[in-house]
């Protein structure tokens, strides 16, 4: 797999990254509560990261019968997933080096979750629309994300700069797409634009 440069840019963040984004990423336990799991329900988190994201969801799966399966194409984040679920033993849950974009598991999930990753993606929509091939009848996927900024008068234009010089691009249309994808689907808007969460519950009969 060529390195992109997001691949590059975790080569450094994924030292820091546990230390520092509490600052700047919120909602991951509501965006959680949101996929409404069951003890026996199959999870994905698409760009899981150094799986900060876990907990929240094994705190729903019973340990037996629940699986988490956490995506990613960093090495590095993954290798710092890898040490987490290996020093608190949760043998339910697997890592799996791959490109969202590209990601074809031979399986489909109750529950498939972005969080902070689809605004990094170059290709989202691949990634948005491989996500939903993944997708059991019936199943839930969330995307928890920064917004738009929209509230944020002056402030929005130099937050999106930031986030843009992070890899992270908050214009695209996320929402149409999902909005196309999902005939059912809620959003979520919070703190005027900083983020949002969007649930698309695929329909049991299609
Ligand atoms: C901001 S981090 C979010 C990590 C985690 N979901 C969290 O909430 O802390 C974004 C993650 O998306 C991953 N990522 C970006 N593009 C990806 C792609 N095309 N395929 C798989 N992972 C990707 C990055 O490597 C990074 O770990």
């Amino acid at each position: 797999m060529s390195q992109t440069a997001v691949q590059r840019f975790y080569r450094y963040h994924a030292r820091v990254y546990d230390s520092t984004r509490w600052m700047i990423l919120h909602g991951r336990r509501r965006a959680v509560e949101r996929l409404r799991l069951t003890p026996a329900s199959s999870v994905l988190e698409v760009g899981c990261g150094t799986g900060l994201n876990f907990r929240y969801v094994l705190d729903h799966l019973d340990p037996q019968n629940g699986r988490l399966t956490g995506l990613d194409f960093s090495a590095d984040m993954l290798e710092r997933a890898a040490r987490r679920v290996s020093s608190r033993h949760w043998d339910n849950v697997a890592l799996v080096q791959g490109d969202a974009t590209t990601m074809s598991l031979g399986r489909r999930f109750d529950g498939i979750l972005f969080a902070y990753s689809l605004t990094m993606i170059p290709d989202w929509e691949a990634a948005l629309r491989r996500a939903c091939e993944h997708l059991k009848p019936g199943g839930r996927l969330v995307v928890l994300d920064f917004g738009r900024f929209a509230g944020w008068g002056p402030l929005g234009p130099p937050m999106r700069a930031w986030l843009k010089a992070n890899h992270v691009l908050t214009m695209r249309p996320y929402l149409d797409l999902l909005r196309e994808l999902f005939s059912e689907l809620e959003i979520h808007h919070w703190l005027g634009g900083y983020n949002f969460t969007a649930v698309g519950r695929r329909p049991r009969h299609a």
